[in-house]
């Protein structure tokens, strides 16, 4: 057997740097280390996969970079098309201590702690300071991105003055003058005040879009005796607080900004103005709950080496932080939310790199990223057309619409230098078989056949379409080729069959083969629709077939040939450049690159490694075709994205010490800086396919059709390994040690399987508890004959569940009016509904809720309201009912209305009962999908058309009874089966 290879001289990456301490769920920073400071603001970022903001200290630094970013806020820049915008900075806090400004490039630092509780989201730094006139102070301040409210964000900071008695101003400010270096993108629209809060609203200047943010602060420790006022410093709205600080008496400052964009809200200041925000520390215990669920089904343990773990969980954090839970229009950038780097365009990163991890873990967020490509297809069927193809050709980079934004050129700084052409804008082919190739992998995880048919489907038989117009035939050998590509490994810019392009070319195909078949059998309508849209039909499946039969992969034996002529290319010792710093394309120039047998990443391996996820026919031998590759690969400054690939399969080919390594170097490469780029933002990629590498690789999780199977190798020194992941509906724990043989599906619990112990009950009011639906429908007809818009009983009926601005949205259609106008017609609707609801007394409790109110207090089930309204508890009071309940959620309580699982969640957190363990009663469409979305069980009220979805259908309440939980076996077989499908 040949010996198989492992790379010589790596790294071990063993006490990089001696200024961090590692805990399993946090990273201390023990000092602050100037020369790392941009490095740092990448590891400090904090995020909500709504917006991401970079770990900049909130008092300033000379040389730093503040920078949030907001997901699908771009706009348009000279040579790299667009870029993400670096949004107005809503960290601004700064301190006057006796005229002295606090920053840490002045005075002295006495003691100083960073830390980042991944597990909480929280971001902390403790500093003792001494100006530069000797007065000391320490400050500690905490941050967060709220995860409950993604629109939310917090500031804390509490100062002692240790050693005088002095003024102090404290500076809380919205920076309206941020910069992409040095490039602002944003006109100031206007800035004012409103009752406690300041407002700043900007515009990007070519995109036109909006971003209004809303900032209040409150002052705690101080009694009356601080001044606060706001300060109009044109695109700086501040608030100014004074005060006399004292010898070891601590001031609080809270500091909370509520931002929209237009990007996901019409009028984005009327949004931020009206959210309305709860106490700092309620939003903390919210942010905290997320962020417990979130990591209830993401989280690895490891234990046996806890930077390892922290890394591993560090990494999947910033992914968290930055994959987009609320929205398909946007996708994961390469450097995340986190920094300039890539300006923020969307790479095959996200697809075969980072989205395996949410395939298994958040589906839906995967499935956001996924219709995220759909939404690109007009940009893609752009791109095809203009280089002469057909059907949809994807871009390398894509940004807001899916056009090709990969700069045409590379410009030095030097400016004697060679401008650089990016080639990988014209023939980085392969993303649009990349894409194809997630879609499936999704599907076949979720078996989510509605979004295959309705999205999936769409993408891959147009990609395929392109396919069929980009490979040539080459008569000589009868066969296909696809020529002048680049593949996975940019050093070599223009080759010909390229091995991974073509294998996956003719996977793609002969996926959508299979699909085409498959659809019109489950969806014949679906199916005559695509023929006719995209020009398919049985002559087209026949081509096809052609291609996928008669495709080139070069080969010598069990030797895959990246492309055509690259074994007669000069080979290359890369242990003799060894110390480098420098990637080898740096080393050998770009034009020398394509002449040597050096790869930046792994190209030939990233096929096999694919294939090996796909369980699909590999070509070639992987011991073989990785004890050649592998020392040709610049695997430590080539690429970020080669390391996890070969992590993943050193360890399918037993090489435990280089997989441990090559994971490692993944792992730090931003907590370490093993690339020194880190700077420029997080590596979005290498941070998601860490989560393959231990999971594929080190558990060697594998997919059969009975559910996961796991083949753990672990590491030396780690002990256990414990994970979830879901497949096909169900949850799988593992729960791994290393002398675990292959681990049988049989072994492992699915979650919906587990014993229910109801200990809530959470109750929709307006048809469940009363019914308020017809003064809803008097005051909104009232409104309707006001402002001469068509309204009636069966629009209303559309309204149920549905939130007071969404239902105003739907009733007004293609009406556009400006927020102010929309304000107040909700002021209108709300005023007649209140005058209408003095009518409700007791008598209009609906039948039976009395009695089976009694009989659930009296098991001991606590109750709450769960009602859009943000007249519920005014209601509740009027029907004398207030009292039997322990919560209530309504309209003031979240921000997203149902469907959207966030009010059921907030009521079972103010139960303090996790979702499984409460059952909701809903008796509208919006309220069923809601509560099913927050994992309850759901008691639909009403016709099975409209909450059919529920686990038990019932027309009311009026014959419902509480049984003992002991009397359930039926019912709870009936829950289950329904909560499965
Ligand atoms: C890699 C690509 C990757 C891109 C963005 C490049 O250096 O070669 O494969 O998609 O970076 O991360």
């Amino acid at each position: 057997m040949v010996k198989t290879h492992q790379t010589p001289s790596q790294p071990t990456f063993a006490n990089v740097s001696d200024s961090y301490q590692y805990q399993p769920w946090s990273i201390t920073e023990t000092h602050l280390d100037v020369s790392r400071l941009n490095q740092r603001e990448t590891v400090f970022t904090i995020g909500n996969g709504y917006l991401g903001t970079r770990g900049n200290f909130e008092e300033g630094y000379g040389s730093s970079l503040p920078m949030t970013l907001i997901h699908g806020v771009y706009d348009d820049v000279p040579v790299m098309y667009t870029e993400l915008a670096n949004c107005p900075d809503w960290l601004s806090l700064a301190f006057l201590i006796e005229g002295e400004r606090f920053t840490l490039d002045t005075g002295e630092i006495l003691a100083y702690e960073r830390t980042l509780d991944v597990r909480c989201g929280l971001l902390t730094r403790h500093i003792t300071w001494r100006s530069p006139q000797g007065k000391e102070l320490t400050f500690r301040f905490e941050r967060f991105a709220s995860l409950a409210d993604c629109h939310q964000l917090n500031l804390r900071c509490e100062v002692t003055p240790l050693n005088f008695t002095g003024a102090i101003e404290v500076r809380a400010s919205l920076n309206g003058y941020p910069a992409n270096q040095g490039y602002n993108h944003w006109a100031i629209v206007d800035q004012g005040q409103r009752g406690e809060h300041v407002w700043l609203h900007t515009k990007t200047q070519q995109t036109q879009i909006d971003v209004a943010m809303a900032m209040g602060l409150r002052v705690l420790g101080l009694g009356q005796s601080a001044t606060i006022d706001s300060l109009v410093l044109p695109g700086y709205p501040t608030w100014v607080a004074r005060y006399q600080g004292q010898p070891h008496q601590t001031v609080t400052f809270e500091k909370q900004v509520v931002v929209f964009s237009s990007h996901e809200q019409p009028a984005p200041l009327a949004a931020a103005l009206d959210h309305g925000t709860p106490s700092y520390e309620q939003s903390k215990l919210a942010h905290i709950h997320a962020w417990n669920n979130l990591w209830d089904q993401c989280d690895v343990l490891i234990e046996g080496d806890v930077r390892a773990q922290f890394a591993l969980r560090y990494s999947l954090f910033q992914i968290l932080i930055c994959a987009p839970a609320e929205d398909e229009h946007v996708s994961i950038p390469a450097k995340t939310l986190s920094g300039t780097g890539y300006r923020g365009h969307v790479f095959w990163d996200t697809e075969l790199f980072i989205l395996p991890f949410l395939v298994y873990t958040q589906p839906q967020t995967a499935r956001n990223l996924l219709t995220y490509r759909y939404h690109t297809l007009a940009g893609a069927r752009r791109k095809a057309h203009h280089y002469g193809y057909k059907g949809a050709m994807f871009a390398w980079e894509s940004a807001a619409s899916g056009d090709e934004v990969t700069p045409r050129w590379a410009v030095p700084r030097d400016p004697y230098g060679q401008d650089v052409r990016i080639w990988c804008r014209d023939r980085a082919l392969h993303i649009t078989a990349d894409i194809a190739y997630a879609s499936w992998q999704y599907w076949r995880a979720t078996g989510d056949d509605h979004w295959m048919a309705c999205y999936g489907a769409e993408m891959i038989l147009d990609g395929a379409q392109f396919w069929t117009s980009r490979v040539t035939h080459n008569p000589l050998a009868d066969r296909y080729e696809i020529c002048e590509v680049v593949g996975p490994d940019e050093y070599h810019e223009k080759v010909d069959n390229n091995a991974y392009t073509n294998r996956m070319v003719q996977w793609h195909l002969d996926k959508a083969i299979q699909l085409y078949d498959w659809l019109q059998h489950h969806d014949p309508q679906r199916a005559a629709h695509l023929d006719q849209q995209l020009g398919i039909s049985d002559r087209q499946r026949a081509r096809w077939q052609d291609i996928v039969d008669h495709i080139w992969i070069p080969m010598q034996g069990d030797l895959v040939e990246q492309c055509d002529g690259f074994f007669e290319l000069q080979d290359i010792d890369l242990a003799s450049y060894e110390p480098r710093t420098l990637s080898m394309h740096s080393i050998l120039g770009v034009e020398q690159s394509n002449h040597y047998q050096v790869l930046k990443q792994p190209d030939v391996l990233m096929l096999m490694y694919l294939m090996r996820a796909a369980q699909e026919f590999p070509y070639g031998h992987l011991e073989q075709n990785w004890n050649y590759y592998a020392p040709r690969t610049d695997i430590t400054y080539g690429s970020s994205l080669g390391p996890t690939i070969h992590a993943v399969l050193a360890a399918d080919l037993g090489l435990a010490d280089e997989a441990y390594d090559r994971f490692m170097q993944a792992v730090l490469v931003d907590l370490e800086d093993v690339r020194g780029n880190a700077a420029e933002g997080i590596h979005g990629a290498s941070a998601g396919s860490v989560w393959q590498a231990a999971i594929l690789g080190f558990g060697g999780v594998k997919f059969t059709d009975q559910g996961p199977v796991a083949n753990p190798h672990l590491p030396a020194g780690w002990t256990r390994l414990k994970f979830k992941l879901q497949w096909r509906g169900n949850w799988y724990h593992f729960d791994l040690q290393p002398d675990h043989g292959t681990v049988a599906p049989a072994a492992f619990v699915p979650l919906s399987c587990a014993t229910v112990d109801i200990r809530g009950v959470i109750f929709d009011l307006d048809g469940v508890l009363t019914d308020t639906a017809e003064f809803h429908y008097q005051a909104w007809q009232q409104l309707a004959d006001e402002i001469g818009v068509p309204f009636n009983r069966e629009i209303n009926e559309s309204l149920r569940g549905v939130s007071r601005q969404d239902s105003l949205l739907r009733i007004l259609g293609d009406h556009q009016y400006s927020a102010s106008e929309l304000e107040v017609m909700m002021v209108r609707k709300n005023d007649h509904y209140t005058q209408l609801i003095e009518q409700i007394n007791p008598a209009h409790v609906l039948p039976g809720v009395i009695r089976l109110l009694d009989q659930l207090q009296q098991a001991g089930i606590k109750l709450a309201v769960g009602s859009a309204s943000k007249n519920a508890r005014a209601v509740i009071q009027r029907l004398g009912i207030e009292s039997r309940f322990d919560a209530i959620a309504d309209g003031h309580s979240v921000t997203r209305s149902k469907p959207a699982p966030d009010l059921f969640l907030y009521a079972a957190q103010q139960l303090q009962l996790p979702p499984h363990q409460c059952i909701v009663i809903e008796d509208a469409a919006a309220g069923v999908e809601a509560a099913i979305a927050a994992g309850m069980w759901t008691v639909g009220l009403g016709p099975a058309e409209r909450v059919g979805k529920a686990a038990l259908v019932l027309p009311n309440l009026s014959n419902s009874h509480w049984l003992p939980q002991s009397h359930w076996p039926t019912m709870v077989d009936q829950l289950k089966q329904a909560i499965g499908n």
